[in-house]
């Protein structure tokens, strides 16, 4: 079966809508077709300052969450990165491949180390998407006649850093010869990037929205109900999709159509007239279906931290297997002495 990787950070008590729809929702159905390899990336979570306890409390609720919202450990491997300390291995042979240039073009680090004051930056944050390439690349098919899909579903956000990822694939099969076959990022159409709820210009983020701006997926329905009804719109009342215009109201309706499946037009005839309200209303009701069993069934996992741990450790066990091939691969290429 063809691959599949994608990585999440374990930095909020709860994953939110953008994250679910943006990438969560399609790792849980890539499994049905591809051999997926999922992955809560607590090394990345420690770019940025943080709490050690948070950290733990964050890497557990993230892994229930993804099981609560599907994702299968029987049939996918399910892990937490710095069980697999190849990821920072491979990191250090691609940073090695990577030009400084070429690093500091990254756009989510410059925002990023924008918002803390440059000099107080880590350089862990400034070689973030050579770890992220080391994620993808240490699951790469072996490359061969029939090049298979390998896929990484992320939101757009994510486009420049799987762009460096398929960059530094080609350098590293160039200088040392074909090991690894370049990821393709798959991106969801219409759900890409859904924007915070105050602020519709910007991306619905952790680290940057207003608890106003962000729906977790953890919250409970009466809350997450007021934060829709509150959120940002325009002083007209045509439930209408556009971008330049309507950024709040055409949200909104990106968000309803991912969740109920219908188009945006057949939501536009369905709510002409009809004003703001009843649509808001409808849409708070549908987060709350899609959000409130992944809720339930969350607590309840963590609930029994033992079991948690163990399938995290089934996880770990497997993607390490396939993390040492690639690895002894890679050392052999690029002229390490074999241990013996
Ligand atoms: P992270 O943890 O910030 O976000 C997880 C996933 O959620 C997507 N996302 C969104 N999608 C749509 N709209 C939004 N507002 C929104 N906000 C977040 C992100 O695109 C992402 O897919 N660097 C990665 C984590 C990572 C990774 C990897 C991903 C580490 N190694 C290997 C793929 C493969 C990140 O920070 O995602």
């Amino acid at each position: 079966a063809p691959r599949v990787l994608s990585g999440i950070q374990p930095t909020a008590d709860s994953f939110h809508l953008g994250n679910y729809l943006g990438a969560l929702r399609q790792w849980v159905a890539l499994q049905d077709t591809h051999d997926a390899f999922y992955c809560v990336v607590d090394l990345h979570a420690i770019t940025v300052e943080h709490d050690p306890a948070a950290l733990r409390r964050r890497t557990r609720v993230s892994a229930a969450q993804l099981l609560a919202m599907g994702v299968d450990p029987e049939r996918s491997t399910l892990f937490v990165q710095s069980h697999v300390p190849e990821h920072a291995e491979l990191a250090w042979v691609l940073s090695c491949l990577t030009g400084f240039g070429e690093a500091s073009r990254m756009t989510q680090f410059k925002d990023k180390a924008a918002k803390q004051g440059s000099s107080a930056a880590s350089v862990g944050l400034f070689t973030y998407p050579i770890l992220q390439a080391a994620d993808i690349l240490l699951y790469s098919p072996e490359p061969g006649e029939d090049e298979r899909l390998f896929r990484v579903p992320v939101g757009e956000d994510q486009r420049q850093h799987v762009e460096l990822t398929r960059d530094l694939a080609g350098r590293f099969n160039h200088r040392f010869g074909p090991t690894f076959v370049a990821p393709e990022a798959y991106i969801p159409q219409g759900a890409a990037k859904i924007t915070d709820l105050q602020e519709p210009g910007s991306k619905m983020s952790k680290s940057a929205s207003s608890p106003q701006g962000i729906v977790d997926v953890l919250e409970e329905p009466g809350p997450m109900r007021k934060k829709i009804m509150r959120a940002v719109t325009d002083t007209g009342s045509e439930v209408r999709f556009d971008e330049e215009n309507k950024a709040g109201v055409s949200n909104l309706l990106r968000i309803h159509a991912a969740l109920s499946g219908a188009t945006v037009p057949e939501l536009e005839a369905r709510y002409e007239g009809s004003g703001y309200g009843q649509f808001k209303k409808d849409l708070a009701e549908l987060l709350a279906e899609t959000f409130t069993p992944i809720r339930e069934r969350t607590l309840k996992l963590l609930d029994d931290e033992d079991a948690l741990d163990r399938i995290l450790a089934h996880g770990a066990t497997r993607a390490g297997e396939v993390a040492r091939r690639t690895m002894d691969t890679v050392r052999d290429r690029v002229g390490f002495v074999g241990r013996g």
